[in-house]
C-alpha cells in the first residue's frame, strides 16, 4: 500500500458484488454474509426480498409502494477493520443491463457455484463482463451440504469455462452426508463443518484441527482421511498456486468450499475478502489534467452506473447511484456533470443493510444515491470542475429486441420522447432504424421491456405494445471511414441508431453477425459500447 493510502478512509473501502446463476446461493450467502459481519441479526431479512423479487408483479408493485426500492441496492458494513459496500446484482428474472452495469461500480466479486452444477450460462456472461474491466473474482463454491461434483471437476470447470486460473484454497472433504468439513491449504488446519442447530448462535466459529491422521480420525473414518490427505496433496502438486498479482489483474480465481445455508465457510470467505480484495483503484478518465483518477485525489468526482426510477407517475423523481472514484464528497456540495449541468447535492443517500442514512461524508470506493429529476443519466460522471469524464461504463448489446408499435401513429413524436427518456435513464436501450424510422428497444432481460412498456403507459399516457422485431442480434459497428460506409451502403435496410448517433447493425442472428464479418473483415462488430 503507498503512503498516501495509509490510514486514508478511501483505502478502507472494500466495494464489491456477488454474481451467480440463479439459485447458486447468492442470496443465502449474502445473508449470512451480513450475519457474520454482524450487519444484521436476524436471517430472513434479504431472503424476504430475494423471494419477493422473483415475481415479476411483486416486484413492480413493491417498487410501487415504496416508491423506490433503494434498499437493497447497496448494502455497507464493517468487517476486519474495513468498511465493506456490497453492491446488488439482480440476478433472476430481473436480469437486466443494471446487472451488467453494476460490476462496472465494483472493484472485486465474489462469483458463487452451485457445487452440484459448476459454472452455469449465467456465470459465464457474469464473467465476461468481469473480463472488460479485469475485475478480481473469488469463488465460493456452495451446497457442499449436497451432493457435489468431484473437488477437481469443480476446479477444471472453472479453468475450462472461463478461462481463469483456478487456485483451490481449501480442499473439502466429502459432500452431502459426507461432508465433514474442509482442509485449509494455507494454514494446514482442517475447519470442522458440523451441521448446526436451530438455535445456534450463527457467530460461532467451527472447530479447527491439525490436518493429521490421528486428529482426522476422531472425526471421520480412515478411508475419508485417506482420501482427504490424498486430495490435498493432489491439490498441492497439480492445481495452480494462488498467486496475489494475477488475482488482481483478473486471471486467477481463488476458491473457497462451504454451504452458505448451513453457515458454513462464510466467515473464511469474509477474511478472505479482507485479505485479499483490492480497494479502490485509479479509474481512465478524460478531459482532467491526467489520463486517471486516483481515489487519493482531492477533487471529487464519480460516475452513475445505475437510475432507479420512481414507478410512480406522479413524481418523476429518480435516484442515481452514483460510485465515487476520488475525493471526500460532503453533503451540499456543489457538483457538475460532464455535460455542464450544475447540481447540489442537498440530500444524498448512504445505503446500510437495515436503513437508509443521510450522507454527510463518503469517499473513493463509496456509492451515494442523488435523487433527481430526470437531470442525471447512467454513464454521467460528476465532479467538481465538470471536466472530467470516467471511461468504460459500457451499454451492452442488447439479447432481446422488440419493435415499437403505436395504437395512435399520431403520438409518434410523444412515443420518441418517452422512449428516448427512458433510455437515457437506462431502462432499455432505444435504436431507430435509418430506413423507414422504425423504433427497436433492445434489453437483455425480458423484465427490462415489461417495465418499459408498464412506463410508457403509466407516465406517458401512450398506449403502445411491444412486438417481435425481424432482428435477433444488434452490434454496434466501427472501422475506416470508407470500409463502414461501404458496409453502411451494402446493409442499408438493417443499420440502426443509438440514442448517441452511433450506427449499429441489425442482424437477424448471430451466424449472420460472423458471416458479414468474414465478408467485412475491416469492421469490427461491438458486443460493447463505451460511453464517450
Ligand atoms: P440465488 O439468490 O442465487 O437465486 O439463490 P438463493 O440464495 O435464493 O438459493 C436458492 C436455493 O438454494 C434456496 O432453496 C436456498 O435455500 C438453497 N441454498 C442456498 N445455499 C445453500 C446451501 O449451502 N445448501 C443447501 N442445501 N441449499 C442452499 P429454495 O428451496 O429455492 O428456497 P427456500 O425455500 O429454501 O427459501
Amino acid at each position: 500500500m503507498s503512503d498516501t493510502a495509509k490510514g486514508a478512509e478511501w483505502a478502507r473501502r472494500r466495494t464489491f458484488a456477488i454474481i451467480s446463476h440463479p439459485d447458486a446461493g447468492k442470496t443465502t450467502l449474502t445473508e449470512n454474509i451480513l450475519l457474520a459481519a454482524g450487519a444484521i441479526r436476524l436471517a430472513g431479512q434479504v431472503r424476504a426480498r430475494g423471494q419477493n423479487r422473483r415475481t415479476q408483479s411483486d416486484w413492480m408493485k413493491i417498487e410501487r409502494e415504496r416508491g423506490i426500492s433503494v434498499s437493497a441496492s447497496v448494502m455497507t458494513f464493517e468487517y476486519g477493520g474495513l468498511l465493506f459496500n456490497l453492491l446488488d446484482t439482480p440476478g433472476h428474472e430481473d436480469f437486466s443491463e443494471d446487472t451488467y452495469r453494476t460490476l462496472t461500480a465494483a472493484d472485486s466479486a465474489i462469483m458463487v457455484l452451485d457445487a452440484a452444477k459448476g459454472v452455469e450460462p449465467r456465470t459465464l456472461k457474469l464473467v465476461e463482463v468481469c473480463r472488460l474491466r479485469d475485475i478480481p473474482i473469488l469463488t465460493f463454491i456452495n451446497k457442499m451440504d449436497r451432493e457435489a461434483m468431484d473437488p477437481s471437476e469443480l476446479i477444471d470447470d472453472i479453468q475450462d469455462k472461463l478461462a481463469l486460473d483456478a487456485a483451490p484454497m481449501q480442499w473439502p472433504s466429502g459432500s452431502g452426508n459426507r461432508f465433514k468439513g474442509v482442509a485449509d491449504l494455507k494454514t494446514g488446519q482442517f475447519i470442522r463443518y458440523e451441521r448446526p442447530g436451530e438455535d445456534d448462535d450463527p457467530e460461532k466459529a467451527s472447530e479447527r484441527l491439525a490436518l493429521s491422521n490421528e486428529a482426522l480420525a476422531s472425526i471421520m473414518g480412515a478411508e475419508e482421511a485417506e482420501e482427504l490427505t490424498e486430495g490435498v496433496e493432489l491439490a498441492r502438486e497439480v492445481c495452480v498456486d494462488f498467486n496475489a498479482q494475477s488475482y488482481r489483474e483478473g486471471h486467477l480465481t481463488p476458491v473457497y468450499f462451504g454451504s452458505a445455508l448451513r453457515q458454513f465457510g462464510v466467515r473464511e470467505l469474509l477474511d478472505a475478502l479482507v485479505e485479499i480484495a483490492p480497494g479502490p483503484e485509479a479509474q481512465p478518465a478524460i478531459g482532467g489534467p491526467k489520463a486517471e483518477l486516483e481515489p487519493s485525489d482531492k477533487e471529487v468526482a464519480g460516475f452513475v452506473f445505475k437510475i432507479q426510477a420512481n414507478m410512480d407517475p406522479n413524481h418523476r423523481d429518480r435516484v442515481a447511484f452514483m460510485r465515487l472514484c476520488s475525493g471526500t464528497f460532503r453533503r451540499g456540495m456543489k457538483l457538475k456533470t460532464d455535460a455542464g449541468k450544475t447540481m447540489t447535492v442537498s440530500n444524498p443517500i448512504l445505503f446500510f443493510a437495515q436503513d437508509r442514512e443521510i450522507a454527510d461524508t463518503a469517499y473513493a470506493g463509496d456509492v451515494i444515491g442523488i435523487p433527481n429529476h430526470g437531470v442525471l443519466r447512467v454513464g454521467d460522471t460528476l465532479s467538481e470542475s465538470g471536466k472530467w469524464q470516467v471511461a468504460g461504463i459500457p451499454n451492452f448489446a442488447p439479447e432481446l429486441l422488440r419493435r415499437a408499435r403505436l395504437k395512435d401513429p399520431l403520438k409518434a413524436k410523444h412515443l420518441k420522447k418517452a422512449l428516448e427518456s427512458l433510455a437515457e435513464e437506462g431502462v432499455t436501450q432505444l435504436f431507430r432504424m435509418q430506413v423507414g424510422g422504425d423504433f427497436l428497444v433492445g434489453a437483455v432481460g425480458a423484465l427490462q421491456i415489461d417495465v418499459m412498456a408498464e412506463r410508457v403507459a403509466a407516465e406517458y399516457g401512450i398506449e403502445v405494445t411491444f412486438e417481435p422485431a425481424p432482428y435477433d442480434t444488434a452490434r454496434w459497428i466501427a472501422g475506416p471511414r470508407d470500409k463502414l460506409e461501404a458496409f453502411v451502403d451494402r446493409h442499408k435496410s438493417a443499420i440502426a441508431e443509438d440514442i448517441d448517433g452511433a450506427l449499429v447493425f441489425m442482424a437477424k442472428s448471430a451466424w449472420e453477425v460472423n458471416y458479414s464479418q468474414e465478408k467485412f473483415p475491416d469492421i469490427t462488430f461491438l458486443k460493447a459500447k463505451e460511453r464517450r
